[in-house]
């Protein structure tokens, strides 16, 4: 019987190091990375030696809040926060309530989630990280993007029929709508990162 609540996601393992070559070349030194939708907690473990800013993971879901925390508690590393629940789509997100104690928040980073959920939480996203990103504030968003309409891959295609099966309201966001949701909350497309398997990280930078 073990009391170990980490979860292994194998996706992680296949993607953090790109991620990671990609963050660290563009991350500023100061202040605290705020990650929508952190999953098992395996990105902010594996990047918080690497990097100079505090990781403040959050979920949605208490079984995913637990493994980030077990894997908080497995190796401590002194900025990797602890967990709190966030809802990308709700109007106040816990790092805007009074008492927060780790402004300021320079960077959002998220992975895998807007092709993974309705279209009303890319919206929601985009809206939290235009209220709280500072003018120069960076949002990188890793996942598989369509470009002008089209899938960027065969897999990518076969990948949204899983997605829709699961729920017709997933699916694979082309590039040019989260451009424009973006640019609708005062976030600019500046960068794509083109990354293994087909996927992107997309570079988007608060501009007041
Ligand atoms: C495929 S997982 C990705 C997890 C992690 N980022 C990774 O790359 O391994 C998709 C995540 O999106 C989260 N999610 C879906 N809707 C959400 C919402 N409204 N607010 C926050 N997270 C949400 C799910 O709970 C799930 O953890």
């Amino acid at each position: 019987m073990t009391n170990d609540r980490r979860i292994f996601a194998p996706a992680t393992a296949r993607n953090r190091e790109a991620i990671r070559d990609c963050l660290t070349a563009r991350l500023p030194d100061t202040g605290t990375l705020l990650e929508i939708a952190s999953g098992s907690g395996e990105h902010g473990h594996f990047l918080t030696p690497i990097v100079n800013l505090n990781w403040q993971p959050t979920n949605l879901l208490e079984e995913q809040i637990q493994s980030v925390e077990a894997w908080r508690a497995h190796e401590e590393r002194p900025n990797f926060l602890p967990c709190l629940k966030l809802d990308a789509m709700a109007d106040v997100w816990p790092v805007e309530e009074k008492g927060y104690a780790y402004h300021p928040i320079t960077t959002v980073f998220n992975a895998n989630m807007i092709h993974i959920a309705p279209w009303g939480v890319c919206e929601g996203l985009m809206r939290g990280a235009g209220r709280i990103l500072k003018d120069g504030g960076q949002l990188f968003l890793y996942g598989p993007f369509r470009m002008n309409g089209e899938h960027t891959a065969p897999s990518n295609a076969e990948f949204e029929r899983w997605l829709t099966d699961q729920n017709p309201d997933f699916g694979i966001r082309d590039i040019a709508d989260v451009e424009k949701e973006g640019k609708r909350n005062g976030l600019k497309l500046i960068e794509s990162c083109p990354m293994p398997a087909n996927n992107f990280i997309q570079v988007f930078q608060k501009q007041v």
